[in-house]
């Protein structure tokens, strides 16, 4: 996995365990989004021969999105309002445009989210041993597959270019740093 070069910041937990139906709402959402984005990914021609890959994590993230909906209804726990990602917005706001560049950048912006959500879940799934063992176990069972799209993102992006995607990956690990220590208003995932 990923060297990254900014821990999560230590009241992530304490408050993602204090707060588990609106993280689960917003776990939610952020499924039905890496659904969406993968298939958005398949706009770009450096991808066009890669769309039934790209198919396959769409409708991997979209099982996802229906499990945790499943675990909403179960604990009666009404799907709501998303809460947008100061973390996620501000690593897409630095995805550049122009056809190499915005995917080169998008490519390794979601791979990062992929990987940060992959490096959480397993953070929870330990964490909720405990606490919640149904929950613990279904974050347990995310974590391959968010670390697999975390690794085919990464390499999809390096096939099209190699050391641009070198520069960028150290670019977004730099910005990450910085975001990942702003304050979130929400108890949130991201
Ligand atoms: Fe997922
Ligand atoms: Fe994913």
């Amino acid at each position: 996995m990923l060297l990254w070069r900014e821990k999560i910041p230590d009241n992530w937990l304490p408050r993602v365990l204090n707060n588990l139906p609106a993280v689960l709402v917003d776990h939610a959402h952020l499924e039905r989004k890496a659904a969406t984005t993968a298939l958005s990914l398949e706009k770009y021609r450096d991808l066009h021969s890669r769309v039934e890959e790209l198919n396959a994590i769409a409708i991997e993230e979209l099982q996802h999105f229906q499990l945790v909906l499943n675990i909403l209804k179960q604990r009666a726990i009404p799907f709501s309002q998303a809460y947008p990602s100061l973390w996620i917005s501000g690593m897409m706001r630095a995805v550049r445009p122009g056809q190499r560049h915005q995917v080169i950048d998008h490519l390794v912006c979601c791979s990062l989210i992929e990987g940060r959500s992959c490096e959480k879940f397993q953070i929870l799934a330990g964490a909720l041993q405990t606490v919640d063992i149904d929950l613990a176990k279904f974050y347990a069972s995310l974590v391959e597959s968010e670390g697999n799209h975390y690794a085919t993102y990464l390499l999809m992006a390096r096939e099209i270019d190699e050391a641009e995607t070198a520069r960028r990956l150290d670019f977004f690990l730099d910005l990450d740093v910085q975001l990942i220590r702003q304050p979130n208003p929400h108890p949130m995932l991201h």
